[in-house]
């Protein structure tokens, strides 16, 4: 996820251009590059970096130009450096392209493309598609704009692009699927363009969203005009902006942390997408299929992570051992690097992180390394050190997470360690490929599911402002349930500073059942599977000491709904997704009772995005 911006008027486009990219830097990005056509001619410049970094690169070079586009790029396809940064030409130079998303099959486009004298120069999949673009309009003579529906149409893959053409400066042309775009149409046809309204609200206030599918031509002379794929026509729906310019940066949330959460459905399929087929019944990492000779010897996974990646470390625990049968063990990262610990070749160390920076993280990858272990990142971070550092990996695919409490990085590390699970379990044989498939499409649904309990938003609202006067807080799940306990409280003492703690349901009355009384609020996790008669065990022995109980249950439950104080209810699911879904109400939960309490949910006191130092 990053920023898109473009200019068609009677301005400088140059100017307009970078406002709008410095707009958007709170997406997070790692190169940027900007191109307007002049005389003919594109005027083209882009660098590794921020916007600053190439407004420096510029300089003083001449930059005019009344059309243009600009970028920033969050790498997917290729590290971020000066090549890959977008703009991307095509094969002859005349057509220029921004792009955000992926495009998934861009190695066969691209394969076609070097057979039919193609050469390209950096390794994203943005550039095979102006590539592509370009190939389709020189073999059927169409104009620019139909070329574009026509390449869009054997696209597989999210993308929103804006395409010029070096002959043509009064014209711009995008289109849009699964990442937004929305087009600001100012007097006289002049026309602005970005992935949200901030570059634009300062020109106008008249917008126009581009829905998926739909490819928009912006002219000069004749104006909007936007057609589907399908080449149907469309009446452009033009509509005013109300929203104030901070609103829209967080997408109207109130702040990102909202915003990350509610981006969850979509967050997990880009995890998910392009890495399991339902069609062929098979899941493919390339981390795996590369290196299956260490996956398939491998006698004991160890795990290396902090905080919230720790948590899905944990989770990741218990579906290695239930799917691929390989003994697993979680580790602090902090502790482990100083304890001396034991370290076979055998070993696959899967260190897990959003940033990608964690200092601890880092250093136990390294001590892993020396000793021969082979190492497999799962960061969020394209480039970050961590997806560096290690042998190899899989990107999450979350976008950038702003919020320093993590949410959207939590399910994407989790949907991601589910697939890397599913596919060591196949390549090792021990797994029947009717339960591989029934999980595959489990976990294809997980994301209307999690849309559905984001609807309970207003309930959950309602309990936190029950116990929004809380000094100390107990999470309790079983089995899967268990780190989703621990993110549990996680969440709320990291924005609310309540004092939280999460355990296994079981260990309880080993001590904690200490603490319960009337004001103690036990958010439990019950949903029906393999541990529920033990958890409303649980609950029982809460209850008989007066305290409260808020249950996360599953849709239909009247067992728990009869003992505890308050009820969530979820999809039902398979154990091993539950930890997907029922983390989204705490989420919720943690959300409402911080902003209850007056404090800055996006950056909590005392805390940092990533943990630099150790
Ligand atoms: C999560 O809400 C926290 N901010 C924190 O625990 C975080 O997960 C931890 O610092 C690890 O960061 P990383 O995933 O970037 O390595
Ligand atoms: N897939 C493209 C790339 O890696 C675009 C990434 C983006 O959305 O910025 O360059």
């Amino acid at each position: 996820m990053c920023g898109i911006v473009g200019y068609l008027g009677d301005r400088q486009a140059y100017d307009i251009l970078i406002k709008g990219l410095k707009r958007l830097e709170y997406r997070g990005y790692d190169s940027a590059g900007v191109a307007m056509i002049d005389e003919g001619d594109f005027r083209l410049f882009k660098c590794k970096g921020k916007v600053s970094d190439l407004e420096d690169s510029i300089g003083s070079n001449i930059k005019t130009g009344n059309v243009g586009i600009g970028h920033t790029r969050w790498a997917t396809h290729g590290p971020p450096n000066d090549v890959n940064a977008h703009p991307h030409l095509s094969n002859d130079g005349s057509l220029v392209l921004i792009h955000n998303g992926i495009i998934e099959n861009y190695a066969s486009l691209k394969a076609e493309l070097i057979n039919r004298g193609h050469t390209f120069k950096s390794d994203t999949d943005t550039e095979v598609l102006v590539h592509f673009i370009e190939d389709i309009r020189d073999k059927t003579g169409a104009n620019l704009f139909d070329s574009v529906r026509i390449a869009l149409s054997e696209v597989i893959g999210a993308y929103a692009i804006v395409i010029l053409d070096k002959s043509n400066p009064n014209q711009m042309i995008a289109a849009r699927k699964s990442s937004p775009l929305v087009i600001g149409v100012g007097k006289d046809n002049e026309f602005f363009i970005a992935s949200d309204a901030t570059p634009i609200i300062e020109y106008t206030r008249n917008v126009v969203y581009l829905e998926d599918e739909e490819i928009a031509r912006l002219d000069r002379t004749d104006g909007l005009k936007i057609v589907t794929i399908s080449n149907q026509h469309k009446d452009p729906y033009v509509q005013e902006l109300e929203m104030k310019l901070e609103a829209i940066e967080k997408g109207g949330y109130d702040s990102f942390m909202l915003k990350e959460i509610h981006e969850q459905p979509r967050s997990i399929n880009d995890s998910i997408r392009g890495r399991m087929s339902l069609a062929t019944g098979a899941v493919r990492m390339s981390g795996v299929d590369e290196h299956e000779d260490r996956w398939n010897k491998a006698t004991r996974i160890l795990i290396v992570a902090c905080g919230t990646s720790w948590h899905a470390g944990l989770v990741a625990e218990y579906l290695f051992e239930e799917f691929a049968r390989i003994p697993v063990e979680v580790e602090y990262a902090s502790e482990f690097r100083y304890r001396n610990p034991v370290i076979y070749p055998t070993d696959v160390v899967i260190a897990i992180s959003q940033s990608g920076e964690t200092a601890d993280t880092l250093a136990a990858i390294e001590m892993a390394k020396d000793k021969g272990a082979f190492i497999f990142g799962v960061c969020n971070v394209v480039g970050s050190s961590i997806a560096r550092a290690t042998h190899s990996g899989a990107y999450t695919h979350a976008g950038p997470e702003i919020g320093v409490a993590s949410t959207k990085a939590f399910t994407a590390q989790v949907s991601v360690l589910y697939l890397l699970a599913l596919s060591v379990a196949m390549h090792r044989g021990v797994m029947k490929q009717d339960r591989l498939n029934r999980l595959m499409a489990e976990l294809n649904s997980v994301p209307e599911k999690i849309a559905e309990v984001l609807k309970t938003n207003e309930d959950v609202k309602k309990i936190a402002a029950i116990y929004k006067d809380s000094t100390n807080a107990l999470y309790l799940g079983r089995g899967y349930s268990f780190p989703v306990a621990l993110e549990g409280a996680l969440k709320l003492k990291e924005i609310s500073y309540i004092h939280a703690e999460g355990y296994p349901a079981a260990e309880m009355k080993h001590g904690p059942i200490a603490l319960i009384d009337e004001n103690m609020p036990v958010f439990v996790i019950a949903t029906q599977g393999a541990s529920y008669e033990k958890v409303v065990s649980n609950i029982q022995e809460v209850k008989a000491r007066k305290g409260n109980i808020i249950a996360i249950v599953t849709e239909g439950d009247k067992v728990v709904k009869d003992l505890a104080d308050h009820v969530i209810e979820i999809p039902k699911s398979d154990d091993s997704l539950v930890p997907l879904i029922s983390v989204i109400p705490l989420q919720l939960l943690s959300y409402h009772v911080a902003v209850m309490r007056g404090c800055n949910v996006d950056q909590p006191r005392n805390l940092a995005k990533s943990v630099t130092v150790e």
